[in-house]
């Protein structure tokens, strides 16, 4: 499918509307798209970015009903994960003289996708490319969200090639925002997004959104999901309040999140011993049970937080689903360098408190202050345990010293 953007603008994506999960652990309810642009200027034809591999054909297809791909005179790559950059491999054996635009960063990812010559031309921040009547102005932005990250913005256009930036996982034949019906669904999916792909990157964020405030736009042309004609300005919006609010929480709260599971109350009691301890270090604590909410509940909160400890009772020499699946999501959240340890109840043999530090540590958290655990049910004087790693958690946080 191919749609025309403006006169010499068009959309030459693909839908994968069958996707469930991106990058292995993002829920994707509504598919999604990777989305490509050929832009033609008087002298020159550029495409802005590839598509996953797997859908090549169907992206040379769709450039194919605007110009032969073996006639593109340029690749612009804002962004190398191979979902967008993927493409390349199958693009080059078609076109092996196209010349290649791309970051510093971007040049060692892509070296290592095409294990091989190309056209290669690293682009600094501001750099024009002139295709003939049609500017193209590269946009280095790194970490937003990766460190090779880049937009491209179309001059005399004003459309802006924003990259994951902006975007969504959406699959749609309709392209434009204004042409599909406005629903929770198309709404949940940039929360979604936004919440897996953006929160370790919020001054990253902050930064891209202050770039372009006073920029003269006319669309939005991101790397997945619609086009965005009518409604970018309300996406911006969106993006930069997810990137500031948790911000001025941790700033103004001072949370303390203490995620938990507790199957016979040992922990629970543990944790809430914990939480005294925390709040006797000036820090608010908020107690979470993470077989009682949803992993995004508990991404916000620990988002919010400015820091955590973990709760885990040890279930066979293990540690139980709701704190490895919290674990896992880490991923999607900027822990490395952070301060966290655990706590928990336990039978037999009491495994799970070092299995979660071990963890911690493996991600760069620094680990204290030592984990505790306690045979069955605590005692009282196990209880005041659990108040004193609190405390001293909430003072090597920034809690006030006794
Ligand atoms: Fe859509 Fe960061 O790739």
């Amino acid at each position: 499918m191919t749609k025309t953007l403006t006169k010499d603008i068009f959309y030459v994506g693909v839908n994968d509307p069958g996707l469930t999960h991106f990058d292995i652990v993002i829920p994707t309810e509504c598919g999604t798209t990777y989305n490509s642009y050929l832009v033609k200027g008087t002298e020159k034809t550029a495409l802005i970015d590839c598509v996953k591999r797997s859908f090549a054909d169907g992206w040379f297809g769709n450039i194919g009903g605007i110009v032969p791909p073996e006639k593109v005179d340029c690749l612009i790559v804002n962004h190398s994960e191979p979902d967008h950059a993927g493409g390349i491999v199958d693009l080059l054996k078609r076109n092996p003289k196209i010349a290649v635009y791309l970051t510093r960063s971007a040049k060692t990812f892509i070296d290592n996708i095409v294990n091989g010559p190309y056209d290669a031309h690293v682009v600094e921040d501001n750099q024009e490319l002139s295709l003939g009547g049609k500017t193209l102005r590269f946009m280095v932005q790194p970490f937003l969200h990766w460190p090779d990250t880049m937009m491209t913005y179309a001059v005399e256009d004003r459309v802006l090639f924003s990259c994951d930036f902006l975007g969504r996982h959406f699959a749609t034949e309709k392209v434009f925002d204004d042409e599909l019906e406005q629903t929770e669904k198309l709404h949940n999916a940039m929360v979604v997004y936004n919440s897996m792909i953006f929160r370790p990157f919020k001054e990253q964020v902050l930064q891209g959104c202050e770039r372009i405030k006073d920029l003269p736009i006319a669309m939005v042309a991101p790397s997945h999901g619609p086009v965005l004609r009518k409604s970018w300005r309300d996406a911006w919006a969106f993006y930069r309040d997810r990137a500031a609010l948790p911000l001025e929480k941790r700033k103004n709260e001072r949370q303390v999140a203490i995620i938990y599971v507790s199957a016979y109350g040992n922990t629970t009691m543990m944790a809430k011993k914990v939480a005294e301890g925390v709040a006797a270090a000036g820090l608010k604590p908020k107690l979470v049970n993470a077989a009682e909410v949803s992993i995004h509940q508990i991404l916000d909160d620990l988002d919010e937080s400015i820091g955590f400890l973990v709760g885990a009772p040890t279930l066979n020499s293990n540690l139980p689903e709701p704190i490895y699946s919290m674990l896992g999501y880490l991923v999607v959240l900027n822990v490395k360098g952070l301060t966290s340890s655990a706590f928990g109840s336990f039978g037999w043999s009491g495994e799970a408190t070092k299995i979660v530090t071990d963890i911690m540590a493996a991600m760069r958290i620094k680990v204290f202050p030592e984990p505790i655990k306690f045979k069955m049910t605590p005692t009282e004087a196990d209880l005041a345990t659990c108040f004193e790693f609190g405390k001293k958690y909430g003072e090597a946080v920034g809690g006030k010293a006794a």
